[in-house]
């Protein structure tokens, strides 16, 4: 969304809605996922889109819609999908911890497979499905050990990092696997990184991984699916980003007549510029080494900056009036971390209205209550339409778990 064009809407949208605000393009969904499916149409892919991005019930609704499937990490996510009308059966259940009860509330819903990262928790699956006289379709998530140069804390697939099995250990899990009785083998899966801005890893991982689904069928262990998880960077600022056909191609050429579907979990590049964060702004202040524009968007809202030094573009809606001035964006909350951007050139003033750029992504899905503060409200602009899409949390919402409790009086722990 450029703010020149749009800032009667923006306004618009902040005097009726408030601020701070998220707001969706629906477009930018349809575009953003259609892109991967008409990229890669040669190769008929199931996108999963990665709920952990953005989990609104709306956006999810949208792409289900569309066809998507979901890529989820707990068991909230997939009560999400299944509230948004998403089909369980085109549900991968990712993630390094799953707990019995989200593997129960899985195998019962029918996902599709349990993207397992571990011995451990293949040893669970299978009590689970025993116990509930179910099947359960699995696929290994394999470490392919290569670097995806991307922020320390986003990159996964190394050596070093929680996620996936060893390289090294593949084919005896695998093996692992294959006796026991209630798994149903069918794929094999990486995810490398999040916001990768050069493809080679990612084709890297993709020859990584294919060279063991042919060392698995020399052992008679046939695999139906290959998922090349997410990663896909975005234009946040300048950076250069993969190109989806030059991926796409890269991608036919390795799989090379091999009959395996291909799935792929992204989440950033589906709504991470659908979305931006409008915020207004409190007070100027002149500091003695620094300028600050306080405004009433913090890092609960968008953790990304404190978290990683993300950059997102900030500017003032209508471009603002007089001289532009080189200052920290920062929020109310009691933190030094607490900006969505340093040294920006602004022209603004209190009351002016503030647009951070690229919000759709890891912003309302990572949001917290910190300092109470009320979640925002969400809104989804669908041409001249607009929807809400989330309330405006309230005081009384977020008291509510702890006032039920206040009366309460402490129990004497039960041994059971
Ligand atoms: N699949 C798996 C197993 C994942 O762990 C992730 C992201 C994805 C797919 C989607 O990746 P994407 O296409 O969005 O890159 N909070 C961080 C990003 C964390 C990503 C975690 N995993 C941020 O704000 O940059």
């Amino acid at each position: 969304m450029t703010t020149h064009d749009n800032s009667t809407t923006l306004t618009k949208l902040a005097d009726t809605f408030g601020t701070p605000l998220y707001v969706y393009q629906q477009s930018a969904l349809t575009d953003a996922y259609r892109a991967y499916t008409d990229a890669f149409a040669a190769l008929n892919p199931l996108v999963c889109y990665a709920v952990k991005a953005n989990g609104n019930l709306s956006i999810l609704k949208h792409f289900a819609a569309l066809g998507s499937g979901f890529d989820i990490v707990s068991g909230g996510e997939l009560a999400r999908v299944l509230a948004a009308g998403g089909d369980a059966g085109k549900t991968i259940f990712s993630g390094v911890g799953k707990s019995e009860a989200e593997i129960e509330f899985a195998l019962n819903a029918g996902v599709l497979c349990f993207n397992v990262e571990s011995l451990p928790e293949l040893d669970r699956i299978q009590a689970v499905a025993v116990r509930l006289g179910k099947k359960a379709p699995v696929s290994l998530r394999i470490n392919p050990d290569v670097d995806a140069k991307t922020h320390p804390y986003i990159s996964t697939g190394l050596k070093a990092n929680k996620f996936g099995i060893a390289y090294t250990d593949a084919l005896a899990a695998y093996r692992h696997a294959a006796a026991l009785s209630h798994l149903n083998i069918i794929g094999i899966d990486c995810h490398i990184g999040s916001q990768l801005t050069d493809l080679s890893p990612l084709v890297e991982a993709c020859e990584r991984i294919l060279l063991l689904v042919d060392q698995l069928a020399a052992e008679g262990i046939m695999l139906k699916h290959i998922d090349l998880g997410g990663g896909v960077g975005i234009v946040y600022d300048n950076e250069e980003v993969p190109d989806l056909a030059a991926y796409a191609d890269a991608v036919a050429k390795l799989l090379d007549g091999r009959e395996l579907k291909l799935m792929l979990e992204p989440g950033r590049s589906l709504v991470g510029n659908a979305g931006v964060l409008l915020t207004r702004v409190e007070f100027i202040k002149q500091g003695e080494e620094k300028n600050f524009v306080i405004v009433d968007a913090a890092m609960n809202d968008l953790m990304r900056p404190a978290l990683y030094d993300a950059h997102h573009r900030i500017e003032t809606v209508g471009g603002g009036e007089g001289e532009a001035f080189t200052a920290d964006v920062v929020g109310p909350i009691c933190e030094t971390g607490d900006f969505l951007g340093q040294n920006r050139r602004l022209a603004c003033q209190a009351g002016d209205l503030l647009v951070v750029h690229s919000a759709g992504a890891y912003s309302s899905s990572m949001a917290s209550n910190y300092n109470a503060r009320n979640r925002a409200a969400e809104v989804l602009i669908n041409g001249s339409d607009v929807r809400l899409i989330r309330q405006r949390e309230t005081i009384e919402q977020q008291l509510a778990n702890e006032q039920a409790c206040l009366a309460s009086q402490p129990q004497p722990l039960a041994d059971n």
